[in-house]
């Protein structure tokens, strides 16, 4: 069925963390799509709750077919249910494998820039935290393999906590450059926790390599933590998956998460996982085709109205990164520039030192939101220039 993206839906006033205003700004920061969600997603809650009885739930056999055979057919990732742990997020799971694998002190390794969380949960936690800034040429971003092993020398590095495909710059590694990073990390003995969130939303031209399948040898020391949740705009569900090919791994993962009892979702979770991977793929293919859409009309945008902003084509989701260092020469005055004209993107800086004069947009809302966004922005930063 052809679903129409166009649909503006008013999401004010209803808890939304990204549209938390009562004036007419237009949210083009935190990443969730303001699209509907599919279809067989609707289906599924509605037959879950006309069942009358929402009781405790386990995930069922189903359900472990669908996340096994949407990682198998679209990404050679093969797993078998051993190797599935459930997580009510992506993020507690970033802190729980802090907690699998280092003890408070230890060091560990993250790219700059990188998605806040990264950096807040190894201090909040009490680890060190060491950053390799990612290398900015040919318009996209690159791994600093001398960086990083020297760091991991220096600091004694325990962890990398990696972001595949890469948020805020959109990079979908390639196989060569994740085997390159593993040949590091293997030699000196640092586990790898591999988010993998944004891999369905790869994009046309690109192909989204899982960790995993190139572990070799070394899967005692991997984890690919991942959920369809961006894929599938769900995610208010909060739901996520660990994947571990290591037997002992996967129970020491396990027993770390009994501790708090953190390894169930509730019954809407299990069973909105399945029926997105059974049946979302068409949702989720025209919802891609939009969003390329977006992404072409907004560097045009760019091109045309705001030629000085550097912008770094996303490889997957929604997210552009754009660096503005030359309409302003301070962080927050670009932001509140941007807020005044009621348009609000997300502060570089926050994804650390990288993020100096960078701005990330999310472009995964109805044509005319984003339109009249950029509008707003053009407005903005050229009186700022002026
Ligand atoms: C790279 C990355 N990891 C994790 C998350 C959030 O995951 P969760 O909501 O499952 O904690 C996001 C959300 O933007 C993200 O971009």
């Amino acid at each position: 069925m052809p679903y129409n993206f166009d649909e503006i839906i008013d999401r004010r006033h209803t808890g939304s963390l990204k549209w938390h205003y009562t004036d007419d700004t237009i949210a083009l920061w935190v990443a969730d799509m303001d699209f509907r969600a599919a279809q067989p997603i609707f289906n599924t809650i509605e037959r879950v709750l006309h069942h009358g009885v929402l009781g405790y739930t386990k995930p069922t056999e189903a359900l472990y077919e669908a996340v096994i055979n949407w990682h198998g057919s679209r990404y050679n990732l093969w797993l078998d249910q051993h190797n599935i742990l459930f997580s009510p997020g992506v993020v507690p799971s970033l802190a729980l494998m802090m907690r699998v694998w280092t003890e408070v002190g230890d060091a560990i390794l993250v790219n700059d820039p990188i998605y806040t969380p990264f950096m807040s949960k190894v201090r909040d936690n009490g680890r060190r935290l060491i950053l390799s800034p990612l290398k900015e040429f040919e318009g996209k971003y690159h791994l600093d393999l001398a960086d990083i092993e020297a760091k991991i020398i220096e600091h004694d590095v325990k962890i990398f906590l990696f972001c595949n495909p890469h948020n805020p710059g959109g990079r979908v590694w390639a196989a060569d450059e994740l085997k390159a990073l593993l040949e590091v990390c293997k030699k000196h003995d640092v586990a790898i926790v591999s988010d993998e969130i944004h891999q369905d939303l790869t994009l046309s031209g690109h192909t989204f390599t899982p960790f995993l399948t190139l572990a070799d040898g070394y899967e005692h020391k991997m984890v690919s933590i991942t959920a369809m949740t961006k894929t599938f705009n769900v995610a208010g569900l909060k739901c996520s998956m660990i994947f571990a090919k290591d037997k002992a791994l996967i129970k020491k993962i396990s027993q770390q998460q009994h501790l708090n009892d953190e390894h169930d979702l509730n019954l809407f979770a299990y069973e909105v996982i399945r029926s997105a991977y059974e049946n979302g793929g068409e949702w989720l293919a025209q919802a891609l085709a939009y969003i390329e859409a977006n992404i072409d009309l907004t560097l045009r945008f760019l091109e045309e109205h705001l030629p000085e902003i550097k912008v770094m084509r996303p490889e997957a989701s929604y997210l552009i990164w754009l660096d503005c260092s030359a309409y302003g020469q301070d962080d927050q005055m670009l932001y509140d520039a941007l807020r005044d004209a009621k348009v609000e993107l997300s502060a570089g800086v926050q994804y650390g030192n990288e993020g100096h004069l960078k701005m990330r947009l999310n472009v995964a809302c109805p044509q005319a939101l984003l339109i009249e966004g950029l509008k707003r922005m053009h407005l903005a930063l050229s009186n700022i220039k002026s």
